[in-house]
């Protein structure tokens, strides 16, 4: 028998050509470039481009591409349609699931995916998710959907849409950092998630949607919202220290530390670190990072012989919350930037694919006779 790996640990179930992760030294790379350069000089078009085409874009190409997401910035009506109908109290990660499904009931050819086919639907599908979230917030809030403005790009378009007002450069370059850095990540959960639905031959919206249920337990992309909630409860940074050592000794775990790949810390945490103490010095929530700090360095004593330090989601709460984004889209944002990896790789694994099929070790009796019902 092939040896068992509880959880997959270890196991290598995929190539790409996307992301590499060097755990043990705290490196990502997209297609060979350090994740802190890409933050702080790409935008997310051309890291989407970069990870779709394994290439940087000239000009020419990033103009094109840019045109083609904002030409599909708007969703079919219909799925405007089902919006207007979904319970103001859901959950918005459940409302993304269900209407990124539905993005397939308004394509004449959903099924279609051969690989220039699946690029196409993947460029449909990112560029119209955005409006999908907004739509769903404003909704809940008794106020009407803010039509697309294709002038401006993913990130402002999607704050304009959500608030009804642009944002100004700096928030918009922030929330396109935090863009940047959850574009893709190797074979984490969700992007496994969704090579194993597409290597059925199904479909990408199956592939998308799949990896959507992935992505919000609170063991992967959902431990954004259990950090801000963990923030939240601690009342000053003086009760950093307590709250963490008594969550240790009861065998508890921080959201955002840990994570199966890194033993050092998660570069990208490096990196929205410093955007989320910029942030919350600028927007007088500076109680909310230090709270953060406070408890890494206590993190750090603690646990950092075990190879726990901060992974994307810990500082990724204190940013997001100072974009001015609810508790309930942390996770749904994390989505919106990680479909261009889910995608990604639905790609690689069409080019190349083979069905996913693991098996298991069989643990229970054999030869057990049948008892008949009535002398059980
Ligand atoms: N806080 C405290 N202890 C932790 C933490 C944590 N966040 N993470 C791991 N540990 C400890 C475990 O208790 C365990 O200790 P033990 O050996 O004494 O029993 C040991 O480290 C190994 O933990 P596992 O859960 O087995 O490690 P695994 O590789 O399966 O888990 C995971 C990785 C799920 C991310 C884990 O670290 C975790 O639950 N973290 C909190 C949730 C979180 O932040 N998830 C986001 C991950 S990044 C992402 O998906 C985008």
């Amino acid at each position: 028998m092939p040896e068992f790996s509880k959880g997959l640990e270890g196991v290598v179930a995929a190539e790409t050509e996307m992301s590499f992760i060097d755990g043990q030294h705290g490196v990502l790379e997209y297609v060979g470039i350090a994740i802190g350069d890409l933050a702080r000089s790409s935008t997310f078009e051309e890291t989407v481009y970069l990870l779709w085409n394994k290439k940087l874009p000239t000009q020419a190409e990033l103009d094109a591409f840019t045109k083609g997401l904002r030409d599909n910035y708007d969703p079919p009506a219909g799925v405007l349609e089902l919006v207007k109908n979904m319970p103001k109290d859901a959950q918005p990660m459940h409302v993304l699931r269900t209407l990124v499904s539905s993005l397939a009931l308004f394509d004449p050819n959903p099924n279609a995916n051969d690989v220039p086919a699946a690029r196409e639907k993947a460029l449909k599908i990112l560029a119209a998710t955005p409006a999908i979230v907004a739509a769903f917030d404003r909704h809940r809030r008794g106020e009407k959907f803010v039509p697309a403005d294709k002038s401006l790009g993913f990130s402002e378009n999607f704050m304009y849409m959500l608030n009804g007002e642009k944002p100004t450069a700096a928030m918009a370059r922030a929330f396109d950092i935090c863009m940047i850095t959850h574009a893709d990540h190797g074979l984490n959960n969700s992007t496994f998630t969704a090579r194993v639905v597409i290597s059925t031959l199904s479909d990408l919206y199956s592939a998308m949607t799949a990896a959507i249920g992935s992505l919000r337990g609170p063991l992967h992309g959902g431990a954004n919202e259990g950090v801000m909630v963990m923030l939240n409860e601690l009342e000053s940074v003086d009760e950093a220290e307590a709250y963490v050592t008594n969550k240790l000794k009861n065998k508890d775990k921080i959201m955002g530390f840990g994570h199966r790949v890194y033993k050092s810390k998660d570069p990208r945490a490096s990196e929205l670190q410093t955007l989320a103490r910029q942030l919350a010095e600028d927007t007088g929530n500076m109680d909310l990072y230090e709270k953060s700090h406070a408890i890494e360095e206590v993190m750090e004593r603690e646990v950092a012989s075990k190879g726990i330090y901060p992974n994307v989601d810990f500082y990724s709460a204190t940013t997001y919350h100072c974009i001015g984004l609810k508790l309930d889209l942390f996770t749904p944002m994390f989505a919106l930037s990680r479909l261009a990896g889910w995608s990604g790789h639905v790609i690689e694994q069409l080019e190349d694919n083979r069905l996913y099929r693991p098996t298991t070790n069989y643990v229970g009796p054999h030869k057990v006779a049948y008892t008949p019902i009535e002398k059980r």
